[in-house]
């Protein structure tokens, strides 16, 4: 269960801001000082926000603030500071400068929900909002085991082919994907154990996943036709820009097969308003994510980062699903391969979303920001130019392949 800490030495608001927190599936830690709380910290719980008084007996919520930022900077950015309704100047700067979230007393329910849903998606809020509302689909048995296979450290290959082969519908994408334009094997690859030997475990691993999530999509009408072509597209367009700026090549063409999963666990979960969703999002020109955070709450970046957190996908993974539209505030606790794997991801979403690669028709009045990620990216504009063409070469050809 996600956890807070509360900080304060007035047990009437430890209380209540207990209390309130159970009501939003939170369990909470209490310290009525810095070296309580200090010992919490050390604890095994990782916590999903740190709610603390201003004023402590011989310290401040401001001091406890720094230390908490030297422990861990990805928790001082859930730092939510308690303070009467009179704040003086001083504090008043240091709290804008530092960017700290506060809640001044008396709150109530409606600021608590509000402060821990503001902050970013990975937050226990939407979190706890996602969970209650979506079921996200376990992982199917045969890649259960696969994974499992691979993880350990004396697999066989024979053992790993023979997971494979157990399931033919998996036999047959494992070796459609592994003589794809994505993995570009030097020889074309007619076995499994050709596949294994080829790709080796950590690609196999990839296409694992990306099989799996494919299995989402039933029943398959056009929607999940077209959220497949979409991924499709950006897989492949991720791939090339990966390529031209010496980035993970592999990597960004799964983040790309894998970003927009979120859609197809929602799709899944209510397809009727869904559908109406992607409606709206075609007539009207409005990005998904936004049509989507004002009808369930979230987003499909934060059901997919979930989803991939339940499947095991890496870190470097799930935050650039988590990232792929939020890429203009990262927070400070992403590191830079995450960023850059989500730009890339971004700008491949922008480029498809523009040639309309899983909608209706072209979309150019839906920009995602595509100049501004090609920029953040270093491409210019004549090689950009060259890596779209033979994108759309490419796509054609695998889509005929795939589809
Ligand atoms: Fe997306
Ligand atoms: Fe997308």
């Amino acid at each position: 269960m996600a956890r807070l800490l509360i900080i304060d030495d007035d047990p009437d608001i430890t209380e209540i801001l207990d209390l309130y927190g159970d009501f939003l599936g939170y369990e909470a830690d209490r310290a009525a000082g810095w070296q309580e709380a200090e010992k919490k910290l050390a604890g095994k719980h990782p916590y999903s926000a740190v709610f603390c008084d201003l004023t402590l007996q011989g310290t401040s919520g401001l001091q406890i603030f720094e230390r908490i930022n030297e422990l861990d900077s990805g928790l001082a950015g859930r730092f939510v500071l308690l303070t009467g309704a009179f704040v003086d100047e001083g504090v008043e700067r240091v709290i804008k400068a530092r960017k700290i979230r506060l809640v001044k007393k008396p709150f109530n329910f409606e600021d608590i929900k509000a402060v821990l849903q503001s902050m970013d998606g990975r937050a226990e809020g939407t979190r706890n909002l996602i969970l209650q509302s979506a079921k996200l689909p376990a992982v199917p048995l045969v890649a259960t085991r696969i994974l499992d296979l691979i993880s350990r450290e004396n697999t066989a290959i024979e053992e790993l082919q023979e997971a494979i082969m157990a399931d033919s519908s998996l036999t047959t994408r494992m070796l459609q994907m592994a003589n794809s334009a994505f993995f570009r094997a030097r020889q074309s690859v007619d076995t499994i154990s050709e596949a294994v030997s080829v790709l080796g475990f950590n690609t196999i691993r990839s296409i694992t996943l990306a099989v799996s999530t494919r299995d989402i999509y039933k029943p398959f009408g056009f929607l999940e036709e077209k959220l497949w072509e979409h991924n499709l597209g950006v897989s492949l367009a991720a791939a090339a820009i990966a390529s031209e700026i010496r980035s993970g090549r592999e990597e960004a063409a799964i983040a790309g097969l894998l970003h927009d999963t979120g859609k197809l666990v929602m799709n899944c979960n209510q397809p009727e308003r869904y559908l109406f969703l992607a409606q709206s999002v075609q007539e009207e020109k409005v990005p998904f994510h936004t049509i989507e955070t004002e009808v369930f709450g979230f987003g499909h970046a934060e059901v997919g980062s979930l989803l991939g957190e339940k499947w095991g996908f890496s870190d470097l993974l799930c935050g650039a699903i988590m990232h792929h539209h939020g890429w203009k505030n990262f927070d400070k606790g992403a590191g830079d391969d995450v960023r850059e794997l989500s730009l890339i991801v971004a700008l491949s979403d922008a480029l498809c979303t523009r040639l309309g690669i899983g909608y209706k028709s072209p979309m150019p009045e839906l920009d995602l920001g595509e100049k501004e990620l090609q920029r953040l990216l270093g491409i210019e504009d004549g090689r950009y130019g060259e890596i779209v063409s033979r994108f759309k070469e490419t796509f054609l050809h695998e889509k005929m392949h795939f589809m």
